[in-house]
């Protein structure tokens, strides 16, 4: 039973995303202009709200390192930990035990 309750709140709280007709704007912050400007480049920051509900701050600085490795993303380092440092603060959820 406790998984189809976990399951419902994953499409509710997704729901509102999905239905959303502009973007989700960035919660403001240290780096969220930094942010902004480097990840809305090839997709819009919908991706960072939809997966807030999944990653942890560790899996959010492999995100930002897949965006730059793997989808050459052209961030440098310093930029790439402010960024991880932002979606870490504001979009992470808690590490599982
Ligand atoms: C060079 C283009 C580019 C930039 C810049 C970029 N992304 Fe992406 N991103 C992609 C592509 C390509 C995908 C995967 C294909 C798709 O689903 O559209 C993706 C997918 C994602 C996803 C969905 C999960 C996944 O891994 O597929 C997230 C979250 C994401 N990006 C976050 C970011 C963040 C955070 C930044 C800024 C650090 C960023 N992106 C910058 C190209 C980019």
């Amino acid at each position: 039973m406790r998984w189809m309750l976990v399951a419902a709140a994953l499409v509710g709280s997704m729901g509102g995303v999905a239905l959303a007709d502009e973007p989700a704007a960035l919660v403001s912050g240290a780096g969220a202009d930094v942010t902004g400007a480097n990840c809305n480049a090839c997709h819009t920051s919908d991706y960072i709200v939809m997966n807030s509900v999944f990653l942890t701050g560790a899996q959010w600085t492999a995100e930002v390192t897949k965006m730059r490795k793997a989808f050459g993303a052209p961030i440098d380092d310093a930029t790439a930990s402010e960024i991880a440092a932002y979606l870490a603060a504001h979009y992470a959820v808690a590490a599982q035990p």
